[in-house]
């Protein structure tokens, strides 16, 4: 399995919670499940930020949500751009590689292309910087203030292919309001 990037979003999407019909088609209810989780963790995250305009405490919190609630997941947590390297942020999971060059492991990629990868087997993407032994699967996004890169979101999965598409649009949707919120209430 190849890794896969998806380029950056502009434009912000409205996420709004549906309730679903308990007539609906099983089989459209089961693709519902990851949109649906993700939306709600819209709602808990600006739930947790509101008020708070603290950066470190809001991203540790942030990290500290997806961990809890995004299934299969044993790394959650931010790398911030200073310089030419990223650096570790708050985050949940093991203890973590500090210091990441741009165009280095795949956070290093994703910052440098700004682009979301999702990575399915971190044994085949080149240059992969192993932090945790348990970890197989791999998505970064990167988040932006604008057009500058600010850093990356990184998560690690045990399970091999355990990141899609719908993965990166909750998590970019996420991203999009964590530093929206923060640009509102500035520094
Ligand atoms: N695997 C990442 C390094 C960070 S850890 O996964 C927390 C990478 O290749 O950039």
């Amino acid at each position: 399995m190849t890794p896969r990037t998806v380029k950056k979003k502009t434009a912000t999407k409205k996420v709004v919670a549906t309730k679903l019909s308990k007539k609906r088609p099983a089989a459209i209810s089961k693709n519902d499940t990851k949109p649906k989780l993700y939306a709600s963790l819209v709602v808990q995250l600006l739930s947790l930020l509101k008020g708070e305009h603290d950066f470190i405490a809001n991203s540790a919190n942030f990290s500290a949500l997806l961990f809890s609630s995004l299934p299969n997941v044993n790394w959650a947590g931010f790398y911030f751009l200073q310089g030419e390297e990223l650096v570790l942020g708050p985050f949940q999971g093991n203890p973590a590689c500090v210091r990441i060059p741009m165009g280095q492991g795949v956070c290093g990629v994703a910052a440098q292309r700004c682009e979301t990868i999702i990575v399915p087997n971190v044994h085949e993407f080149p240059g992969h910087i192993a932090c945790d032994v348990a970890s197989n699967a791999e998505i970064v996004v990167p988040l932006f203030d604008g057009e500058r890169l600010l850093g990356v979101l990184d998560l690690d999965s045990p399970t091999i292919g355990r990141f899609d598409d719908q993965d990166a649009e909750g998590l970019n949707e996420l991203v999009t309001v964590f530093v929206a919120h923060e640009e509102r209430l500035g520094p």
